[in-house]
């Protein structure tokens, strides 16, 4: 049944059905950021929250788990029990074997009286979203208000992305389905849009006229977390690259949408992703270099290297870090790279983006100093989120002539907005998910043109054999990834 209505209204209560509801991400993330949406008073007095999962837990023990879960991870401070108690009176479980479709009966007993607007949040492997949406849809549990929340990764190349989307867009409408990139629910990601079409003053130099390079680095500390197997078949490319790192170059690089809806915002989105230029055989080793971590350190700890890890196939050349140069020809970049980096087992989490502008055509001041006059502009991400302007001033002092300094104007959020509490990228998510608004949520064709692009890359570098280079971990990533980008005279802008 193919519903008609637009799910997308806020107007009604906000149910969540969640299946893998005692899994990594429902109990570390998901039920701790329900939490917090608790305390800060924006679910609804009739939102009710059902956990669905294999174990044959009952309500109580399953309300057990969960309440265990929230003094893990949610701050000793923010656990107020007045909160406490109201959430986990939301709560209810149910065991359910998700492929059976005759174990939807008892679901839709559960939700007999729940009335419309449910969010079925999909914290599952991908490879049983096909059941989940073909035997809610079989039971009548999709109705036209209905949405579905789906994790990443949604398939691990273009083909296979095809496949998930076909399956659940034979049940489910583009306009009820909310796929997750929880990079797009992380607070200072959101201020893209506001530094980017708020300021005046950057609207105007945001092209290839003024800006030379745009540098995107999220330098992870983490390393593979008890994840070998699945990260093996996805490499650094595909779990970080194909998602995250394209959806900030999107929110960098798009035109200003006409307005802020979630359409508006994809359709600019996919025009960039659209516009990213293929890499060529030949060309390819200048453009992009793989690195994989090997022994090293970590916390002050030696560290086994990605080979060494528990459960390791020590002939695996699957990388761990990428750093590469993307072009987008359209009017606005031609002639301005996009150079992003990853990678695990980083000497420090940083997640930046940095807006190297062009120096000026004349410079009047030493000429020692001219590599110097250049402004950048650094966005943080995370840690430390805010956003600082690299300006050049003179050095104080009757004895410093015109000598030049470099100085940041900076904004750094926890200072300015009154240290008030970040809140976790998954908070907003939900929120947004059950409030009805896609704005931050990854639309079909987003999906399949990250996928497009980063099959040309991957094809071709195995075609071209590219050279897999070593770093320890703890490190910056390895050597050759300053060559790639010195070579087009450009510099990371050195914090990770
Ligand atoms: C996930 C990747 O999507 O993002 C992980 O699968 C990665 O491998 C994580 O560690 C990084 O997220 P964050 O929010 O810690 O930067």
């Amino acid at each position: 049944m193919m519903p008609t209505v637009n799910p997308n209204s806020s107007e009604h209560s906000q149910s969540l059905v969640l299946f893998g509801a005692l899994g990594d991400l429902s109990l570390r993330k998901l039920l701790p950021a329900l939490f917090q949406l608790d305390k800060a008073n924006l679910l609804t007095d009739d939102t009710r929250i059902l956990g669905l999962a294999r174990k044959p837990y009952s309500d109580t023990e399953f309300t057990q788990a969960v309440a265990q879960t929230l003094s893990k991870f949610v701050a000793h401070d923010e656990l107020d029990s007045a909160t406490k108690q109201r959430f986990l009176q939301r709560l209810n479980y149910l065991q359910l074997d998700m492929k059976a479709p005759q174990a939807y009966e008892d679901l839709k007993l559960k939700l007999a009286d729940w009335g419309s607007h449910i969010t079925y949040y999909l914290a599952t492997p991908p490879s049983i979203f096909g059941d989940i949406c073909s035997n809610l849809n079989a039971t009548g549990l999709n109705d036209p208000t209905s949405r579905i929340v789906l994790e990443k990764p949604i398939g691990h190349d273009l083909a296979s992305s095809q496949v998930i989307n076909d399956t659940v867009g034979s049940f489910f409408t583009e306009e009820q389905i909310y796929r997750i990139d929880h990079y797009l629910g992380k607070e200072t990601v959101q201020n893209l849009l506001a530094l980017r079409f708020a300021n005046p003053i950057f609207a105007d130099l945001w092209s290839h006229d003024h800006i030379s390079y745009v540098e995107i680095t999220v330098a992870e500390e983490v390393g593979i977390e008890g994840r070998w197997g699945y990260f093996d078949h996805a490499g650094q490319m595909r779990d970080m690259v194909q998602n995250h790192l394209l959806q900030l170059l999107c929110l960098v690089a798009m035109e200003p949408p006409s307005r802020l809806d979630a359409d508006s915002i994809r359709n600019e989105k996919v025009r960039v992703l659209k516009a990213l230029q293929p890499m060529h055989p030949n060309t390819i080793n200048q453009y992009l270099v793989r690195g994989q971590y090997g022994d090293g350190h970590y916390q002050n700890q030696t560290a086994p290297g990605y080979l060494n890890e528990p459960d390791a196939n020590t002939t695996s050349q699957t990388e761990t870090y990428m750093a590469l140069r993307a072009d987008i020809a359209n009017w606005r970049w031609a002639g301005t790279p996009f150079y992003l980096r990853t990678g695990k087992r980083m000497r420090s989490k940083a997640t930046e983006i940095i807006i190297h502008f062009r120096p000026s055509r004349h410079f009047i001041f030493a000429s020692d100093q001219e590599s110097l006059a250049q402004n950048k502009l650094v966005i943080r991400l995370q840690p430390y989120e805010g956003i600082a302007l690299q300006t050049l001033t003179k050095e104080q002092g009757i004895d410093k002539g015109m000598r030049l300094r470099r100085d940041p104007l900076n904004l750094d959020f926890a200072q300015t907005q009154g240290h008030i509490r970040i809140p976790d990228a998954y908070e907003r998510l939900l929120l947004e998910a059950l409030k009805g608004d896609q704005s931050l949520f990854v639309r079909r064709d987003e999906v399949e043109a990250a996928w497009q692009w980063c099959d040309q890359i991957r094809a071709t570098w195995q075609q071209s054999a590219s050279p897999l280079h070593t770093y320890p971990a703890g490190t910056q990533g390895p050597h050759a990834a300053y060559d790639m980008i010195n070579a087009f005279g450009h510099h990371w802008y050195e914090h990770c």
